[in-house]
């Protein structure tokens, strides 16, 4: 392997810019050339490609976002789509492929290797749901981010004896939402893995408020319910005020903490010593706090992420 690329795909996540960093500043100390492809899997598939040096990653160690821009981009489950992009690699030499991204990310490059391009996926999305690894860049980010959000939102709730209702994103797990409402404290947590029943957290409410609560915060991940309904619906039930706030992409942006540099960091030169010692075809993950690797299409087609019990257990008994 001479040559190599990285792309970032899928939505964005803090860390994602150090995450490039580690894969050029490690190619080239081992010999490589690395080149950067703009704008995800559309960018691979429109050839915006262009060699990186040790100056183009200078300062973005601390910046949010990607530099090399990020995209959903949903033709690239079509075949021909896929064909013209393995040209536009093999155009400028490139041997293998670094993919920074979260599942949708993953499957490219699972399809890509299946075509004979070799790939490595990199964890990277806010919302820690990928299997094979139990960090994923920009989870730390981001929760930090909602935990500051719960802890204002908990100081003008208290002042007006309100419920607050804050959504979280995470797409379909709750790792975020768990992981923010025990650091926050917050009073009841909703997540997609344990499944919603609103006439049980209506109930739940009211004991609380019977026991004399004043306030509450409910933690509530995206896509379970629509949190301004569902603030109407206790008002109306428990007659105290009630407010949802929707964080949205505010979580996804801002200067990654060190935690999510470190991982970056750490995985980006991994994948690139991987793909030197001959390994295209894996993702590379966490666990057990060491760097692992596995197959990716077994990854992706058999690998499960596990549910934090513990985390959640604790989020429920310790409110
Ligand atoms: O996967 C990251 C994520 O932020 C999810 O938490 C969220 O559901 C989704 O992306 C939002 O996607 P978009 O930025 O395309 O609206």
């Amino acid at each position: 392997i001479k040559r190599i690329g990285v792309l970032t795909s899928g939505g964005d996540a803090p860390g994602m810019n150090a995450a490039i960093r580690a894969v050029v500043r490690e190619g080239l100390h081992l010999g490589l050339e690395v080149y950067g492809i703009y704008d995800g899997y559309a960018g691979l598939h429109a050839d915006r490609i262009e060699k990186l040096d040790r100056k183009s990653v200078s300062d973005v160690i601390n910046r949010g976002g990607t530099f090399l821009g990020s995209a959903r981009f949903p033709e690239f489950k079509e075949q021909s789509v896929r064909e013209e992009a393995i040209k536009n690699l093999k155009k400028h030499d490139i041997d293998a492929l670094v993919v920074i991204g979260g599942d949708g990310s993953y499957m490219g490059a699972m399809k890509l290797t299946e075509m004979g391009f070799p790939c490595i996926g990199i964890p990277g999305t806010i919302d820690n749901d990928i299997p094979g690894t139990t960090y994923t860049i920009g989870f730390d980010t981001a929760l930090n981010i909602v935990v500051d959000a719960i802890d204002r939102l908990r100081d003008t709730s208290t002042s007006h004896q309100r419920i607050s209702i804050v959504e979280i994103m995470g797409r379909y797990c709750g790792d975020l939402t768990m992981g923010a409402a025990v650091a926050g404290g917050a009073e009841f947590v909703v997540i997609p893995e344990k499944g919603y029943d609103e006439a049980d957290l209506l109930a739940q409410i009211q004991a609380g408020i019977d026991k004399g609560k004043k306030h509450a915060i409910i933690a509530m991940c995206e896509h379970v319910t629509d949190v301004n309904q569902l603030a109407k619906h206790i008002e109306s039930v428990t007659t105290r005020e009630t407010r949802a706030t929707v964080l949205g992409h505010l979580q996804r942006g801002g200067t990654p903490t060190a935690r999510d540099r470190i991982m970056a960091s750490r995985m980006g030169s991994y994948a690139v010593k991987l793909l030197l010692e001959g390994e295209g075809g894996r993702c590379v993950g966490l666990m057990n706090s060491k760097m692992v690797h596995h197959d990716i299409i077994d990854c992706i087609n058999n690998m499960k992420r596990p549910f934090n019990q513990e985390l959640f257990d604790l989020s429920d008994s310790l409110f």
